[in-house]
């Protein structure tokens, strides 16, 4: 568009150049600590993996790199101001690449678990590979986690996005799927994740984000105090390899219900057969919803530093994991061995094992089909 200089406009510029010479700047003013900065995170199979470091106006920073679209830092103020890191992780990439239970990873193309690695679309029968005696787990061997995503900060500033196209047979799924996940953080502390695909062939999908939260001290002690709330009257139960038995079952009476918020340590050792199958919280629950518009699927809130984390999705499921496979092995940031129950994660989600459970929502993509969703992790202190 061209701009016209015209006597209106020139009365406008008269009119604005005013404002801004009555109106400061001034030295009081807030500057905005907003910032993109993009560095090299090390390198694997010769590709150059970029860390992406998101700072929003308050200071508060998201760092996330291309390999597995892993969010491998974020920093949040608790109660009095002082910022701290509320995700595990590791320091470099050639621990990731070493041995990691999914942290902070994009997990796809089927986050959770596939009973014993396969399904059938329209009667064609696939198989997985079984990464999780006797089920498919996360993707495969080499889900969305462990792959090179493509990074590119996003025309506003405040996000990026990664880019992944999955080779048709890839982990034995069919259709060449391509992938876009954007990662946005905005100045209200919410690191928003859209997620996008297409295929060219009928195929399954269920991506999420496998962080592992520790509001306290990102993962130096048990998460076991920290208050948890599940907007959920209703879970999928398992059965003792984790895959759900189909049904859709209340949470009324018993140690899973998070309705009221509660402190995971309360009743993690009842004696509790669905307890018992997850060693722990590993269950997925059927989220309160009247529509499937962005809503609010769970609050965690630690009362040690005052630090709270809403999840809000657009999602059906949420999977609680309460961290029950962390043994102290994975030694992580700043050399913090994590140890049991010291990371919990809230991964937003379609119900596990959909591709064989017809009466669950459906997770097919077809090529006349995109799929998109979103979810939103909130942080703020009380
Ligand atoms: C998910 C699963 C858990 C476990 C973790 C990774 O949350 O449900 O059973 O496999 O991933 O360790």
């Amino acid at each position: 568009m061209q701009f016209k200089f015209s006597p209106t406009w020139l009365a406008g510029l008269a009119a604005v150049s005013l404002l801004v010479w009555a109106c400061g700047p001034t030295e009081t003013e807030p500057t905005s600590m907003r910032a993109l900065e993009a560095s090299d995170f090390g390198s694997v199979d010769g590709q150059t993996v970029a860390l992406f470091t998101l700072t929003n106006d308050s200071g508060a920073k998201v760092g996330i790199i291309e390999y597995g679209g892993i969010v491998v830092s974020l920093e949040v103020p608790d109660r009095d101001g002082n910022v701290g890191d509320v995700v595990l992780g590791y320091d470099t990439l050639d621990a990731y690449v070493a041995d990691t239970p999914y942290f902070g990873a994009i997990t796809g193309r089927y986050a959770n678990r596939i009973a014993k690695g396969r399904f059938e679309i329209d009667g064609t029968a696939y198989e997985l590979p079984v990464n999780n005696e006797p089920n498919s787990l996360h993707g495969g061997i080499k889900g969305f986690d462990k792959v090179i995503w493509k990074g590119t900060p996003t025309a506003s500033g405040d996000g990026v996005e990664m880019v992944y196209v999955s080779a048709d047979g890839e982990e034995g799924y069919p259709g060449e799927l391509s992938s876009k996940v954007t990662y946005t953080w905005t100045d209200d502390n919410e690191l928003q994740i859209d997620y996008e695909a297409t295929t060219d062939k009928p195929t399954v999908i269920n991506l999420t984000n496998h962080s592992y939260f520790n509001l306290k001290d990102g993962g130096a002690s048990p998460i076991l105090d920290h208050e948890m709330m599940i907007n959920a009257g209703m879970y999928t139960p398992v059965d003792a390899t984790s895959i759900p038995t189909g049904e859709i079952a209340s949470l009324d009476g018993t140690p899973l219900d998070f309705r009221t918020a509660t402190a995971i340590g309360a009743r993690i050792g009842d004696d509790h057969e669905q307890i018992g199958f997850g060693a722990g919280y590993d269950h997925n629950y059927v989220l309160n919803r009247d529509d499937d518009a962005l809503s609010l699927a769970a609050t965690v809130y630690d009362p040690h530093s005052g630090r709270a984390m809403d999840v809000l999705t657009e999602e059906p499921g949420v999977q609680f994991y309460s961290g029950n496979f962390l043994d102290g092995h994975h030694v992580g940031k700043g050399g913090v061995a994590y140890q049991h129950r010291s990371g919990l994660c809230l991964e937003t989600q379609h119900y596990p094992d959909s591709p064989n459970q017809p009466d669950f929502p459906s997770t097919v993509l077809r090529p006349d089909e995109t799929y998109s969703t979103s979810t939103v992790y909130r942080f703020y202190a009380r």
